[in-house]
């Protein structure tokens, strides 16, 4: 595992774009695994400002992202699916057919789960898997406890998780406590794989993660064992090494 720290969000969003970037120009085909959250907000940023400058395009590219939550239409806007036409899809030259979010309102959520993992399989894999981390150690939506081999499917969501993304909806609005994601298994065969951390909140995860045992209660320590992992966070997210 290889761990890059960095002065501040700004830089980790910068260092993560530039290996997007380079992915993309050494493999313009290349099949990418997507995250949500505020983690890569700025990153998707940097990379609408590449692609519209000409310096790379996505044209070719096919996109996978980790989870979505059940329950949501595409176009409500704390969907997954919203969040990566808004930041990323809508501003870039890649084909909507080619961008691959699972259904939140799938009226069979298991066998779409097996659907996604068929496809991602029919496209070779993912070369480049994007990365947060919630602030208890998971990766998608594999919570602590998830199966370290599992595949994609329904997980029900942590109070915790539920009480870290209230703050995306509005007071009195639903908010899901059930979500389809990607498995750690799913993640793991990803050849590539960067995680982007920032803040004192997720000092204790990243402590967990890189310097913990393996194991289910932080599912991100799974990293330890990836071939091909680069996490990059800022200082404030290292304070706990
Ligand atoms: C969310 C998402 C994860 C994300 C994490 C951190 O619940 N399912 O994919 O990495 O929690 O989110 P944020 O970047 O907003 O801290």
């Amino acid at each position: 595992m290889r761990i890059v720290i960095l002065p501040d969000p700004a830089a980790v969003a910068a260092f993560g774009a530039q290996q997007l970037i380079s992915q993309l120009q050494q493999k313009p085909s290349s099949v990418l695994g997507l995250a949500t959250g505020s983690s890569p907000v700025q990153l998707y940023k940097r990379l609408v400002q590449a692609v519209q400058a000409g310096q790379v395009s996505m044209a070719e590219v096919t996109t996978f992202n980790l989870d979505e939550y059940l329950g949501l239409a595409t176009t409500h806007s704390q969907s997954y699916r919203h969040f990566m036409n808004t930041h990323l899809f809508d501003q870039v030259d890649i084909r909507l057919a080619a961008t691959h979010v699972l259904d939140g309102l799938s009226s069979d959520p298991q066998k779409a789960c097996s659907a996604y993992e068929a496809l991602i399989r029919d496209q070779g894999g993912v070369d480049l898997q994007l990365l947060g981390i919630g602030r208890n150690g998971h990766i998608g939506f594999n919570e602590p406890s998830s199966s370290l081999v599992s595949r994609t499917r329904v997980k029900t969501l942590t109070e915790d998780t539920v009480a870290a993304n209230r703050r995306f909806f509005q007071p009195d609005e639903f908010q899901p406590h059930l979500a389809l994601t990607m498995g750690i298994g799913t993640i793991m065969d990803a050849k590539q794989i960067l995680l982007i951390a920032t803040g004192q909140d997720k000092a204790e995860a990243l402590r967990h993660t890189i310097e913990g045992p393996v194991s289910a209660h932080c599912p991100a320590s799974i990293l330890q064992m990836h071939a091909k992992a680069t996490l990059v966070i800022d200082k404030a997210a290292a304070q706990g090494l």
